[in-house]
């Protein structure tokens, strides 16, 4: 008999799931994964009719909430009237959410490419680099995430990366602005910024007529919610600009409110020559990214070719859940709420540092926070050391993800030793209490291994 669509029980789900479906990042062996079975606001629901609270905004992009109306409104008007057309045609949408983000990207940043993820979005980046300057080499940075496609994962540098090495060449790594790790050894502002000022080694070293561009998240996501001290992306901007590399900031997770801001850079002042967006432009409603750049980035283009494309550049319904997430985000005052609530978890944050022993550090900006859990708080020895143990070993930490997750909390593991919190931008007050009530239980799992 043909399947077709049907109304199947938990189980089933399950079963056809682990029967059928290759599951990104994991060993396949012993899946068990909740079914989802609906979400609305900044909950979703298993069959059971359980309720999470979503404290990671699923993979951070849940910027708007689950189960807006507006958005499924806008996106069901356009696949009425018209799916989508090839990338050659001009449409309604498409223009009108390339200029949208001219508007809200910082200074003179004006053209996008889109695409449909973050890892093209850096793909693109990456090109752009390359055919606008005529040089080869990209600086990226280690402790790092840009997607899983061949060249962006050539960008990334955790262990993630070690799987499809060889990969492509002529891409360099440089050291982090980790303040809490600094691979300099020095403590801020006596440090001199010298995590920048390496960049500026780095590039000399390289060749600076061979050097393209340098990328970078503007805020380090998934290694750790590492924030780069305030003079680290205007002392990058000057370098940039002294040998002629483009400045091109990863802000697929910390853009569209995230961090308190449009972009995160914005809280740097600081104007990069490429943005490469994704996951909250659309709030997770259709797949989309962007490849946002300057004025004379898309002119090296005016009489060259620009060499890259997929089918769905410009997918309409992509377009329009574009243009009703920004009108959202502006009508409910989403960018400020994210700084206000921002502080609020920040504040709470560091009450459970000041209770737990396991938790070395917490920082973040806006509703984008890591608490960082050590065994050690002198030696600042990590519970969780993503390089050797893979990111799903039994630690404290994914056992605290665990009993969380049954508690009603739903928070992505991430790569290191850091609880990234980063819920939806309309949280309240109420649900970081919650969260933080529930972090507050299951933190002993991680204090039991200090000391030892
Ligand atoms: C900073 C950053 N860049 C790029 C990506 C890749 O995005 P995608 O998974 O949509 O390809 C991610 C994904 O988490 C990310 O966090």
């Amino acid at each position: 008999m043909e399947t077709s669509s049907k109304h199947l029980d938990a189980e089933t789900i399950r079963q056809w799931e682990r029967e059928y479906v290759l599951y990104p990042w994991q060993v396949q062996k012993g899946l068990n994964p909740t079914v989802a079975a609906s979400a609305k606001g900044n909950y979703f629901y298993d069959m059971a009719g359980k309720k999470y609270l979503d404290f990671t905004s699923q993979f951070v992009f849940s910027n708007l909430g689950h189960g807006d109306e507006r958005m499924a409104k806008a996106i069901a008007e356009q696949a009425g009237k018209m799916e989508t057309m090839s990338s050659p045609f001009a449409t309604e949408p498409k223009a009108v959410l390339a200029k949208m983000l001219a508007e809200i990207t910082p200074g003179d940043i004006k053209y996008s490419y889109f695409s449909t993820s973050g890892a093209e979005a850096n793909e693109g980046a990456l090109k752009l680099a390359r055919m606008a300057t005529g040089k080869e080499k990209i600086i990226a940075r280690y402790r790092s995430y840009h997607g899983s496609t061949m060249g962006a994962m050539a960008l990334s540098s955790d262990y993630r990366n070690w799987a499809c090495e060889p990969s492509i060449p002529s891409v360099i790594h440089c050291l982090d602005p980790y303040c809490y790790r600094c691979p300099f050894g020095a403590t801020y502002p006596a440090c001199d910024l010298q995590c920048a000022k390496h960049v500026e080694d780095v590039i000399r070293f390289e060749g600076e007529k061979r050097v393209a561009g340098f990328i970078a998240e503007t805020i380090v996501g998934a290694n750790g919610i590492i924030v780069p001290p305030d003079g680290y992306w205007q002392k990058v901007r000057e370098i940039c600009d002294k040998y002629g590399v483009l400045m091109m900031v990863d802000e697929v997770m910390t853009g569209f409110g995230r961090c308190g801001a449009w972009f995160a850079i914005d809280l740097y002042g600081v104007v990069p020559d490429v943005i490469s967006m994704a996951k909250g432009i659309s709030g997770g409603y259709v797949p989309l990214g962007a490849t946002s750049m300057r004025p004379w980035v898309a002119e090296k283009f005016q009489e060259n070719q620009w060499v890259h494309g997929h089918t769905y550049s410009g997918h309409t319904l992509a377009m329009a859940s574009g243009i009703a997430a920004i009108e959202i985000y502006r009508a409910d005052g989403l960018i400020q709420r994210s700084a206000e609530m921002g502080a609020y978890l920040m504040e709470r944050a560091l009450e459970l540092q000041e209770k737990h022993p396991s938790v070395g550090d917490v920082r973040g900006k806006g509703l984008f926070v890591g608490l960082e859990l050590v065994k050690n708080r002198k030696t600042r020895e990590p519970i969780h050391e993503a390089l050797w143990e893979g990111p799903r070993a039994a630690t404290a930490k994914m056992k605290m993800l665990g009993k969380m997750l049954e508690e009603g909390l739903y928070c992505l593991p991430g790569q290191t030793s850091v609880i990234m919190l980063a819920p939806p931008l309309t949280v309240t007050r109420d649900e970081i209490d919650f969260a933080v009530d529930v972090l507050d239980r299951t933190l002993p799992i991680a204090d039991a291994e200090v000391g030892q």
